[in-house]
């Protein structure tokens, strides 16, 4: 069993804090890992965090996933709407994938209700802030076979 997560941030999450506060809440990025890293001590699985606002990173860094991580946990941001790339890495790799947001993408813009990443997700977790993201490892750790 592999027992290592991936945990991937999109676009503009460094941002995380200052960003659409009233949106996104005022937790830093770090303060999310910190939660995060806590939850994987706890747990005894290892993190491999990355943040990335560049698509091609993010799609190489799932591709060298295949056999070195048992789950992965992304939110895809900006990306979450259109990038078919970052969609065919996940599809292509075959790891347990959750895709989480911070806000509710659904009762939003309209142009952030279509997901597609959702299709080849094991599921999604939107709408709970930090919150998001510790219900999506937990669900990540529960998928490592
Ligand atoms: C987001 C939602 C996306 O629509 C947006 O582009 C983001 C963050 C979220 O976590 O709520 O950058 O993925």
């Amino acid at each position: 069993m592999l027992k290592k997560i991936l945990v991937i941030h999109g676009p503009n999450l460094n941002l995380l804090g200052e960003r659409e506060v009233d949106v996104y809440g005022h937790f830093t990025l770090e303060e999310i890992d910190a939660e995060l890293k806590k939850i994987a001590k706890d747990k005894g699985v290892e993190l491999d965090i990355l943040q990335s606002s560049s698509e091609g990173e993010i799609v190489d860094k799932i591709g060298s996933a295949r056999g070195q991580v048992g789950a992965i946990v992304i939110n895809p941001a900006g990306y979450t709407h259109y990038s078919v790339a970052i969609r065919d890495a996940i599809a292509g790799v075959n790891i347990p994938t959750v895709e989480v947001h911070l806000s509710n993408i659904y009762a939003r813009e309209e142009f952030r209700h279509k997901s597609v990443i959702a299709p080849v997700a094991t599921g999604q977790i939107a709408g709970f802030g930090v919150e998001s993201y510790k219900l999506g490892l937990q669900a990540a750790i529960n998928l490592l076979k």
